[in-house]
């Protein structure tokens, strides 16, 4: 989602290099069989042409277009992937991509929400997806990412109503039936447990909803209830889809499904036990809040006690429709942070979610306390391992697929984003040694993307995208080669204790 900081600090690296040198060199061979690596990218951070053919408005476009907009662009070009998918898939292929990771647009494959389907929608798709199976290239389709048609916000304010699970559960029915055939690896949604805060506390993305004193400038939501409505309807919606696919399609069409979520490496700043506990329900709130539904049908205890009647309670129906909703679970991982007990919790009046975590956040151990959201732009390779390792000890040895990994970097020669996804990459298989089930990896993203937070102009692309220009013209970047020589020559990639490549950093 772009969900990062576009200002990275080079020099952090350089702090983080001074661990025991332990080298590690590895080829793809050297990954599980059938694992997948990719690329990424989503439907309004690609496709542009917003109203061409049928398709009707999202939330996200409306918000690009509005004052709270925090970049400068309307996205309504994007990347123009609408019309050059066909070259999209070319370089893909030319990569080695074993498997592209897009996201599908519903008010372009169904205008007004629910109902009929846009033939031109439908076509584009189909096209999209046959090129890929063309190519070669499995196709990892997510079902939604943050663009709900705007017809749905303005019926029934969108995810904060029970009427979403219905319409979204039909949504995904239609790319079931129209794309199932073809596609085998499904994301019900990216980030929701992210977007809850962004969205719905402090209102910096789509639809951007918060309520004084939290946010900026709110004229209309509830930063105290509803990042918890958006979560639960989320969860629900998500279950709801799952079990149809389960129900209607699997048996027939032998697909996964899952869901997306941001990760953290969080550490706890000190050993105090104020500290520690506050890193634990900030784990809570952001991986604790899906997964521990899925494992136990309810909502994590830390959770519950900080929100209190805020947080909705499962009711039985729904406690069993959540568990064990997912066949895997997707991780956009970026960064990592510090987390130190937040002691003036208990004297504020009103609490909005991120108050509810109770944690204060850093960048740096002695560093400025930083960042509401997005959190964290450090770069920590081994924190990777850390969320892997987290998650199965805690909610045991679950599939993975790290589906968003990447940071920016504008220059051709992006010799920096090299070394970022060497050491991430590294770290992948450090994890799966040391017994994870990670099954995929893709980079964030393929090309330039219309980011969240950079407009046009945060690059994590591997391919470089001419904004200046209408025709937005591709050229591959030093990075795609690299990947290139990874996935298709066996070339090694070589790095000292996950993290060695800091030392470039100097000299760029
Ligand atoms: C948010 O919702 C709660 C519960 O309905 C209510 O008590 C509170 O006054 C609302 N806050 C705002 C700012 O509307
Ligand atoms: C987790 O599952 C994977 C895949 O089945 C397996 O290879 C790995 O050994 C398991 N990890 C542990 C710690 O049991």
């Amino acid at each position: 989602m772009g969900g990062r900081l576009p200002l990275f600090l080079p020099w952090l690296l350089l702090l983080l290099s001074s661990h025991a040198v332990t080298a590690i060199s590895f080829t793809v061979d050297d990954f599980p069989d059938g694992f997948a690596f990719g690329a990424g990218t989503a439907a309004f951070q690609y496709e542009g042409a917003v109203d061409e053919d049928g398709k009707s408005p999202s939330i996200w476009n409306t918000y690009a277009h509005s004052a709270r907009n925090p970049n400068e662009h309307s996205g309504d070009f994007a990347s123009d992937g609408y019309h050059k998918y066909k070259e999209d898939v070319k370089l893909m292929k030319d990569i080695g991509l074993k498997a592209y990771r897009f996201t599908i647009s519903w008010s372009r494959l169904i205008p007004n929400g629910r109902g009929a389907v846009n033939p031109k929608g439908l076509q584009f798709y189909n096209d999209m997806i046959n090129e890929l199976v063309k190519a070669g290239i499995q196709v990892h389709a997510a079902i939604y990412h943050l663009d709900l048609p705007q017809i749905l916000e303005d019926e029934y304010n969108g995810w904060l109503s029970p009427r979403i699970v219905d319409d979204f559960t039909a949504y995904a029915d239609v790319c079931f039936r129209e794309f199932g055939d073809r596609v085998a690896h499904w994301t019900t949604m990216m980030e929701p447990n992210i977007i809850a805060q962004g969205s719905y506390d402090v209102g910096i993305v789509a639809p951007g909803r918060c309520s004084y004193p939290f946010g900026r400038d709110c004229t209309v939501g509830n930063s105290t209830v509803e990042p918890y409505l958006f979560l639960h309807y989320n969860l629900l919606a998500h279950s709801s889809v799952v079990r149809l696919y389960r129900e209607k399609y699997q048996a027939v069409q032998k697909g996964i499904v899952g869901i997306n979520l941001y990760s953290l490496c969080i550490y706890s700043l000190t050993d105090s036990a104020e500290d520690i506990q506050a890193t634990e329900r900030a784990n809570d709130f952001l991986f604790g809040s899906i997964l521990h539904p899925f494992l136990f049908g309810d909502y994590p205890e830390s959770t519950k006690k900080a929100a209190g009647a805020r947080l909705p309670s499962f009711s039985s129906y729904e406690s069993e429709l959540v568990t064990g909703a997912f066949d895997f679970i997707g991780l956009n991982h970026y960064s990592s942070i510090y987390a130190s007990n937040n002691p003036d919790v208990s004297k504020m009046p009103v609490r909005d979610q991120a108050a509810d975590i109770g944690a204060l956040f850093r960048e740096t151990r002695d560093g400025q306390a930083a960042i509401q959201y997005p959190p964290g732009s450090m770069v920590d390779p081994q924190g990777l391992e850390h969320v892997l390792k987290y998650i199965r000890e805690k909610y045991g040895n679950i599939s993975i697929y790290i589906q968003e990994n990447g940071r920016p970097d504008d220059s051709l020669m992006d010799v920096e984003r090299i070394d970022f996804l060497k050491a991430y990459i590294a770290s992948t298989l450090k994890a799966i040694r040391d017994g994870a089930d990670v099954k995929g990896y893709s980079v964030w993203s393929l090309l330039d993307l219309y980011e969240m937070f950079g407009g046009y102009k945060a690059h994590f692309g591997l391919i470089s995208v001419d904004f200046k220009d209408l025709r937005r013209q591709r050229q591959p970047r030093l990075s795609a080669y690299w990947y290139s020589d990874f996935l298709k020559n066996n070339v090694a990639i070589q790095v000292e204790n996950g993290e060695a490549t800091a030392t470039s950093h100097e000299q760029i």
